[in-house]
This record gives structure tokens, sequence and C-alpha cells, in this order.
């Protein structure tokens, strides 16, 4: 059976660099939103002015806006081996609109993993944060750092810090995420697809535990 995974957490958990490494072990297609809606940013589209308001304030982009993204991204011929929607779902509505969405497509969710963390040590973690300009892979100052400065490892673009890694945006996205995103979790569990993942461990540690809590469906 594929796996049909969502990577649910607080800002800095964890759930990037996990996605990456996980969508390559098990060939999964990784749909992170955050990333797309860069993306649409550096393209100038629609889209992208529309999010850019709210993402540079540390905000939810509205349902409706994310929910269409992800519902082509869903419907494209890459997911048939399985996927990982990576900062998908974030509201109740969001995770309505996906179920209805999944249970056309006859692909219903696998897994929804929780990355578990104290907010303590998010703020380190996202201030310290490298990102490729080019694949996305998140690099760290201190905890991941690239083996030659500012140089992606995996495919040689710049890094650059991301304009919501700054100490105000951070904050106003932790606010929004046990505000809105928190109670998924709950959602998930009555539905008996919750696992958790002790995300305050290195790198390998939590890859580790995810494989485990993939195991167990
Ligand atoms: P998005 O890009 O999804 O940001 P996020 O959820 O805030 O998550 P992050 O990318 O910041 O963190 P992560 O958990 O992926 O951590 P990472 O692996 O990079 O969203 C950005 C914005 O887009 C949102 O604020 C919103 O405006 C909008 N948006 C996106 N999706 C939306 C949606 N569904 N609805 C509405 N709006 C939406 O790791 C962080 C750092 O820690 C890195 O430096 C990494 O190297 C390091 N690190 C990782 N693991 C470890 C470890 N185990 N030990 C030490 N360091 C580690």
């Amino acid at each position: 059976m594929s796996l049909a995974l969502v990577f649910l957490g607080p800002p800095g958990a964890g759930k990037g660099t996990q996605a990456k490494t996980c969508a390559e072990r098990h060939r999964l297609f990784h749909v992170s939103t955050g990333d797309l809606f860069r993306q649409n940013l550096r393209e100038e589209t629609p889209v992208g002015l529309v999010a850019r308001g709210f993402m540079d304030r540390g905000h939810l982009v509205p349902d409706e806006v994310v929910c269409a993204m992800v519902r082509g991204c869903l419907e494209a011929e890459e997911t048939t081996e399985g996927f990982i929607l990576d900062g998908f779902p974030r509201t109740i509505s969001q995770a309505e609109a996906l179920e209805e969405d999944l249970e056309q497509l006859e692909r219903p969710l696998t897994s929804v993993v929780s990355f578990e963390i104290d907010d303590g040590m998010l703020m380190e973690r996202l201030t310290g944060r490298l990102t490729c300009k080019g694949c996305s892979a998140p690099f760290h100052k201190t905890f991941n750092p690239p083996q030659e400065a500012g140089v992606c490892d995996d495919c040689g673009a710049d890094l650059y810090t991301r304009d919501d890694d700054t100490e105000p945006a951070v904050a106003a996205r932790l606010d929004e995420y046990h505000d809105k995103t928190a109670p998924l979790l709950g959602y998930y569990e009555t539905r008996g697809l919750l696992r958790s993942v002790d995300a305050a461990q290195p790198v390998d540690g939590v890859s580790g535990a995810l494989e485990r809590a993939l195991e167990d469906r």
C-alpha cells in the first residue's frame, strides 16, 4: 500500500528536513505549501501576490487559496506513488477540504505524523536556518551547516535567510500554530491517524523515530 502522509508540527519542528529525506527514501511526492508559495512569490504569480502580505507577517494564507493550490498538486500524475503533505492542512477547514479531495481521488491518508517539540527550541532553529534558493533544502548555521559556507550540499545553489525567519515573524507563526493548527491533533487522533515523533532529538534520531512511526500503521 502506498503512503499518503501529512506532516504536522510547529514552525521549525523539522517537517521540511524530514520530508525531504523521507520522500527520497520511500519515493514519495513531497508537497510543501510553504515552498510552493515561495516559488509563486519569486515568479510574481497572482497566488504569490496574495500570499506575500500574509507570509511576511507570519500569518496563514486564506484557506481557499491554499486548498486550490494543493488540489492542483494532488491531481498531478506524480502523486500516484504516494505523497507527503508538509505544512498542509493547517486549519480544520483545510483538513475537511483535503478529506473531500482525497475521497474523490480514492487516496485516503495513511498517517498524520505530529512532530512534537517545545516552543523554546524553535526560535534558535529558525533564526539560524539557511534555505537553498534552488531546491529549498533547509540547513542550519550550527545544527546542520553546509559543507561549503553559503552553498547547498545537494544542488550547489546559494543559501539565503527566509524573510519570515525574523524573531517577530517567528513569534506570530507560533501564535498562528497554537491558535489554528494545534486543534488538528485532536481531529486526526479521533480518526485513528495520528502518530507522534519526538522532534527535539538530533536529525538522525528524528528520522529513526519517523520510520518506526510509519511502520505502526
Ligand atoms: P512553511 O514554509 O511551511 O513554514 P513553517 O510551517 O513555519 O515551517 P518551517 O519551514 O519554518 O519549519 P519546518 O518544520 O519545515 O522546519 P525545518 O525542517 O526547515 O510556511 C511558511 C508560510 O507559508 C506560513 O507562515 C504561511 O504564511 C504560509 N503557509 C504555508 N502553508 C500554509 C497553509 N497550509 N495554510 C496557510 N498558510 C500557509 O527546520 C528548521 C531549522 O531547524 C533548519 O535550520 C534545520 O536545519 C533545523 N533542524 C531541523 N531538524 C533539526 C533537528 N532535529 N535538530 C536540530 N536542528 C534541526
